[in-house]
């Protein structure tokens, strides 16, 4: 008998990365060697380099292999390394993944993340990779998009062909068993969409794949949930963000006041009893309560009142245990009282103080203890520091940063280990509160502040070391004492 014939791999052309301008994006070079990269009014400068390396970076608007340069290369081999991470760490590069030989892309790579750089390994053809759960495709005006969370960059699909691996690769297989495939897309990619946490590497014990692509906290993440808040934070998206007024000119704006219903008016006014009688205390705080953007450096807030802002807000009162709902053999689980509200009594919400100018406190990035009524010195590197309070100054069109600014971080889980579907909206409802609360505290007190509405989470992440998922900015707070000009107003 003839021995039945060896299966052999499929062959398929290796593909390549190249780094390409962003197409809005132009290079400017000066005689002397100086380059910056231009788009709309704006221009950043990348820095002096050789005629060599200058003439070379011509090649990013055409696409520039990555492998064709490295940072222990020749000397211009090493200044383009450098030019082309500058320029990726201020998101103005994409990236092309080709078959060499071929003209047409396989994706294209729009970095999410400042630190992203694609990353291409040898894929071990016995390991059993899927596809991630929080990863999707979408159009996007005419293309297709592959998204995901926690991914460090958004890959645009040119070749349909890729969908349909991803699609078969919504249960684990083998790599040996993709390459076997039709359309198999090459390792390339499949590493390239590993490292982004699109597809995840499956341990070929595991039944339960939720359990297999994270730690504890990524389990209790629902997709929605963690979709929302990468893409509503700043710091791991590229997308347009803030009071940019993206619809002026296009559709009229909604009135302030919303037009009222046809039906019987009843003139509330003519049943006011109390309109005669004076404010009471906390309708006065209410009418007083305002927001504070420019602080008085001269005066500055002072520790004692730090101190005394935190303890009637945000210390915890008292520590009690509970079993949960309807069911009594469950765990004792571990809750507090304090001044303000929270879903479910979680209290999930944590406070971390960028302190700019207090007097008695040094300028520093501070935990507050919320049990122990104490600030823990939490070590940052001062450049992140000043980017985030400069961020927050930003926010308030202010000229200043402010003396203090509190970030508001959740610890999630605290919220979707109990809560399936609405955990999110919660702790973002639990934001609300807790800002409210500071700012009437901030009022009665004669101090000032501020609501923020953006926060970055790529920034927290590194100034605490703490994964995005694990515990991140919902919310901040400027804080400190008004500036005289303003209380003049
Ligand atoms: C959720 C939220 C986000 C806010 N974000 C900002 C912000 O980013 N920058 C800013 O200057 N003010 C911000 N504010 C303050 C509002 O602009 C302010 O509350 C509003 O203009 C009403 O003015 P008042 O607070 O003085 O009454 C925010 C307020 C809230 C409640």
């Amino acid at each position: 008998m003839r021995a039945p014939e060896k299966k052999r791999g499929r062959k398929i052309a290796a593909s390549a990365v190249s780094a390409w301008l962003n197409p809005l994006v132009r290079l400017e070079a000066q005689a002397d060697g100086t380059i910056a990269a231009c788009f709309d009014d704006y221009s950043v400068g990348l820095g002096k380099f050789s005629a060599g390396a200058v003439d070379r970076a011509q090649a990013l608007r055409t696409g520039l292999p990555l492998s064709s340069f490295s940072d222990h290369g020749s000397a211009t081999d090493k200044e383009i390394d450098l030019l082309v991470h500058r320029l990726a760490r201020r998101g103005l590069l994409e990236y092309r993944l080709a078959h060499s030989h071929h003209e047409k892309y396989q994706v294209v790579i729009e970095p999410q993340l400042p630190d992203y750089w694609p990353r291409t390994t040898k894929p071990n053809d016995t390991e059993t990779i899927a596809l991630s759960r929080f990863a999707y495709l979408r159009r996007r005006g005419n293309e297709m998009v592959l998204e995901s969370p926690r991914a460090g960059a958004l890959f645009r699909i040119c070749d349909p062909r890729i969908a349909s691996t991803l699609a078969a690769l919504s249960t684990p297989r083998k790599i040996s068993w993709l390459r076997r495939q039709d359309g198999f897309p090459g390792a390339e990619l499949l590493t390239l969409l590993l490292d982004c946490e699109i597809l995840f590497k499956v341990d070929a014990a595991s039944d339960d794949l939720r359990a297999a692509e994270g730690d504890d906290n990524l389990v209790m993440w629902d997709f929605h949930d963690l979709l929302f808040h990468a893409r509503s934070t700043e710091g791991r998206q590229s997308n347009p963000l803030g009071g940019l007024y993206p619809f002026a000119g296009v559709i009229s704006p909604l009135p302030a006041v919303r037009p009222h219903w046809p039906g019987k008016k009843i003139d509330l006014d003519a049943f006011s009893t109390a309109a005669a009688a004076p404010n009471s205390p906390f309708t006065q705080l209410l009418q007083e309560r305002h927001s504070t953007r420019d602080f008085d450096d001269a005066q500055p807030i002072t520790l004692a009142e730090l101190s005394q802002f935190l303890n009637r807000t945000a210390r915890v009162q008292s520590n009690w245990t509970s079993k949960p709902d309807f069911d009594d053999h469950g765990p004792d689980i571990e809750y507090t009282t304090r001044r303000y509200p929270s879903g479910g009594s979680s209290y999930e919400l944590e406070l971390y103080l960028a302190v700019a100018q207090c007097e008695g406190l040094a300028r520093g990035f501070y935990h507050y203890d919320a049990g122990g009524h104490a600030l823990v010195a939490i070590e940052t590197r001062p450049h992140e520091l000043e980017a985030m309070l400069s961020t927050a100054a930003f926010a308030m069109g202010a000229s200043a940063a402010p003396p203090i600014l509190i970030t508001i971080a959740a610890r999630f889980g605290r919220v979707s280990w109990k809560y399936a579907s609405i955990a999110h909206s919660l702790i973002l409802k639990d934001a609300g509160v807790l800002i409210q609360t500071f700012y009437l505290m901030a009022t009665d007190m004669g101090l000032g502040g501020c609501a923020i509405g953006t926060s970055n989470i790529d920034l927290f992440a590194k100034m605490t070391g703490i994964e995005f998922h694990v515990e991140g900015p919902v919310g901040q707070f400027a804080l400190g004492r008004g500036s005289k000009l303003e209380g003049s107003e």
